[in-house]
């Protein structure tokens, strides 16, 4: 394992060092076959894609007899948003996709939106073989002008996980004559003993909460809202149990899509902790109750996966994207792409509440070596790692004495991504503004989350090949921009606003593909 260590006179035998480094990870790649797809430019390496047209939001996450199940809002006809339909893939590890043929398409004039999936352990709603656990998904059914605006709750399930679905024939299991009332979220819910939705009214900004014996017939119990931000609609709604990092305690969070109208621009999440008592939410009042789980431009409609061991903990995926430029992200021959899969706990400390994310990513985690540089050291011009990408940075700054430090991420002299913590303003952020391609106005950014002042600056980075996700503060911040580079040339510097060292300890890993 090659170490990086940087003290001003040895710049040089750090630069031998880093060239090892390189080395070796070329020749662990030889041999690995190149396939002709997923590898285009700006292919995410170690993010899910459809292998090409559109997609958007993530549905019906569940994991079920050793597979993790992704569907997704899909364009089977192209690269805009349109005939929505349920794309799949399938994964043992949340990773590595497999994908396969669309599981739920439009019919008749209906398209299939946003919706989930639960696995029904004891044939509750009767459509499982007997003496089998099946799949149920209860999505959107959406009709649009020239037809009458409806949006209603329908379900169809699956008894041969999840390659071919069958409507109930009973649909719509739940209609309000609305022509926007959406995105069911269900779970079952173990205390009240049955099943519980979470549903959004956009307009109204109110998430209301439905339970159900049989997934067929539903009863309202409560509502949720006005709360918060209100500013544009509410769609995706999810109810987690969230542990925390010990698993002694537990609370609940609410997490609602909001677009647009969010603080960075255009489509943004924001959650509440709190409790639900089988029947209605309840926001606690404590400082950090309320929140955004990404307080960058590019999570939208992240959800859970059902479906996994009891008082594991919540695991969140997103899709990677903003309303505001989606349909003009400049990639061939699909557009859209998900987040890392995310690890949900929360905690409390002398700040308050806290929502923590980490990226499940170790087992692509490939060549690595550790990175130390102490304090005061000159940095102008020293990289800490010379990477191909992806890769993944993992940093724990030290007392820090400057204001402004952090990382650049250079794909040519004129060309970087700033991540970095503002400690005059109280900012962690990142600074697009100069990291490439900018597929429209509302792109160029410099994304800011608040800063704890007694939290450690840590950060966690994965750096694809047209996205950063930055995680800090001991993983309460979550970041996720897109970044289009001009080349995948990256070379990591860190910088400081005097130009002397933050005193750096933690370790650089070389990511293998999830496609090769
Ligand atoms: C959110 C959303 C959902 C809807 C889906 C349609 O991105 O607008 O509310 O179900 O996309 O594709």
């Amino acid at each position: 394992m090659e170490s990086i260590r940087v003290s001003h006179p040895m710049r040089w035998a750090v630069m031998a060092e880093i060239v090892l480094f390189a080395l070796s990870g070329i020749s662990q790649r030889a041999g690995i076959s190149q396939t002709a797809h997923y590898d285009e430019p700006f292919r995410p390496q170690v993010h899910f894609s459809p292998r090409e047209h559109w997609t958007n939001d993530p549905n019906g996450l569940v994991y079920f007899h050793g597979e993790y199940h992704l569907f997704f809002q899909y364009n089977p006809f192209g690269d805009t948003w349109g005939h929505m339909s349920w794309g799949h893939a399938v994964s043992t590890d949340m990773l590595h996709w497999h994908e396969l043929p669309i599981a739920l398409p439009e019919k008749d004039g209906m398209m299939i939106f946003t919706g989930s999936i639960v696995v029904d352990r004891k044939n509750s709603s009767g459509f499982c073989l007997p003496d089998t656990e099946c799949l149920v998904a209860i999505y959107t059914g959406s009709r649009e002008p020239p037809q009458i605006h409806r949006q209603t709750q329908n379900i169809a399930f699956s008894r041969d996980k999840g390659r071919t679905w069958t409507p109930f024939a009973g649909n719509p299991v739940l209609d309000l004559q609305l022509g926007d009332f959406r995105d069911p979220s269900v779970s079952w819910n173990e205390e009240a003993r049955q099943w519980i939705m979470a549903v959004s009214l956009p307009k109204e900004h109110k998430i209301r909460f439905y339970a159900s014996p049989d997934l067929k017939t539903w009863a309202q119990l409560s509502e949720f809202g006005p709360a918060g931000d209100i500013a544009g609609d509410w769609e995706c709604p999810d109810l987690l149990k969230v542990p925390s990092a010990n698993g002694k305690d537990s609370i609940w969070a609410l997490k609602i899509g909001l677009n647009p109208g969010a603080p960075q621009g255009g489509s943004g999440e924001q959650y509440f902790l709190g409790s639900f008592d089988g029947k209605a939410f309840t926001p606690s009042l404590k400082h950090g109750a309320h929140g955004w789980t990404n307080y960058g431009k590019d999570d939208y409609c992240a959800i859970s996966f059902n479906g996994l061991r009891k008082n594991q903990h919540p695991i969140l995926l997103g899709w990677m994207n903003n309303w505001q430029y989606a349909a003009k992200l400049p990639t061939s021959p699909w557009r859209g792409q998900m987040s890392l899969p995310r690890r949900l706990s929360f905690m409390k400390d002398e700040a308050g509440l806290a929502l923590r994310q980490k990226p499940v990513i170790d087992r692509l985690r490939g060549v690595s070596a550790p990175i130390t540089v102490q304090s005061g050291v000159d940095l102008r011009g020293v990289d800490i790692a010379q990477t191909t990408i992806p890769n993944e940075l993992d940093l724990h700054f030290e007392k820090p004495s400057e204001d402004v430090f952090g990382v650049r991420l250079y794909s040519d002299e004129q060309h970087w991504t700033e991540i970095g913590f503002d400690r005059q303003k109280g900012e962690f952020y990142i600074d697009r503004t100069r990291s490439g391609t900018a597929p429209s106005p509302a792109f160029p950014a410099r994304t800011t989350a608040p800063l704890v002042a007694s939290r450690p600056y840590s950060l966690r980075l994965v750096v694809d090949r047209s996205s950063v996700e930055a995680y800090a503060q001991n993983d309460t911040i979550a970041m996720t921009n897109l970044i289009y580079p001009v080349s995948q040339n990256s070379k990591i510097q860190l910088f400081s606003a005097s130009g002397k060292a933050v005193a750096v300890k933690g370790r650089t890993w070389k990511l293998h593909s999830i496609w090769r």
